[in-house]
């Protein structure tokens, strides 16, 4: 586990090994689920991308990827449900199996906003993979059709999830206790 900013105490939750394990029995299960089909990936950037990367790679169907880039309005340490479109799709999902890919599902403000805007693009089916599922924290009644891990409320970062914009490359996802000088930058989301 490295950390590249060594003021700000990081320990680990969920090592390398163990989420390239799930993230293997995630991909045999979407696999398994949409056989015979092909499967159209949206990942919400930016924080799905490392899993993204992954998960595709364990995906045995015809795939598609796209993306999607949004940032939530406001500052703060939760997300507001406001959500900005900062990249739009490159195709239509019209027609398509659609499996939203998110790196975490917390408030539910974020997917619950997603999930109206693509729903109205008409995708034949919309599901949503998330890698990290903060249940205890859910505001909207959404819920995940995959689910990596259950966690508790503790602000994460690594594998793709950061402190303002930090710690997206760490192999690991470890739990963050900021410096108090340090603390307050936090993006919206957890
Ligand atoms: C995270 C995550 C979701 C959202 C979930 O994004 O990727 O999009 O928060 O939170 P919610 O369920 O409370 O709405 P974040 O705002 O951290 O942006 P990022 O993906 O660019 O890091």
């Amino acid at each position: 586990m490295n950390n590249p900013e060594s003021k700000n105490k990081i320990e680990l939750l969920l090592t390398e090994e163990k989420i390239m394990q799930r993230v293997r029995d995630l991909g045999a299960q979407i696999t398994a689920d949409y056989q015979g089909r092909r499967l159209h990936l949206v990942g919400i950037l930016k924080g799905a991308w490392v899993f993204l990367a992954d998960l595709v790679r364990h995906i045995d169907l015809e795939v598609t990827v796209d993306f999607l880039g949004i940032a939530s309005y406001g500052a703060g340490t939760t997300s507001s449900g406001q959500v900005k479109i900062t990249k739009d799709l490159d195709q239509s999902i019209e027609g398509l199996d659609v499996l939203a890919v998110e790196d975490i599902l917390d408030t539910g403000l974020t997917f619950t906003y997603l999930h109206k805007m693509l729903s109205a693009r008409k995708p034949k089916s919309l599901k949503l993979v998330a890698l990290l599922d903060k249940a205890e924290r859910r505001i909207k009644p959404v819920q995940a059709d995959y689910v990596g891990f259950t966690i508790p409320d503790l602000f994460v970062v690594g594998y793709g999830l950061d402190y303002g914009q930090k710690y997206r490359q760490l192999r690991d996802v470890c739990v963050l206790h900021p410096t108090p000088e340090d603390a307050g930058i936090a993006t919206a989301g957890q």
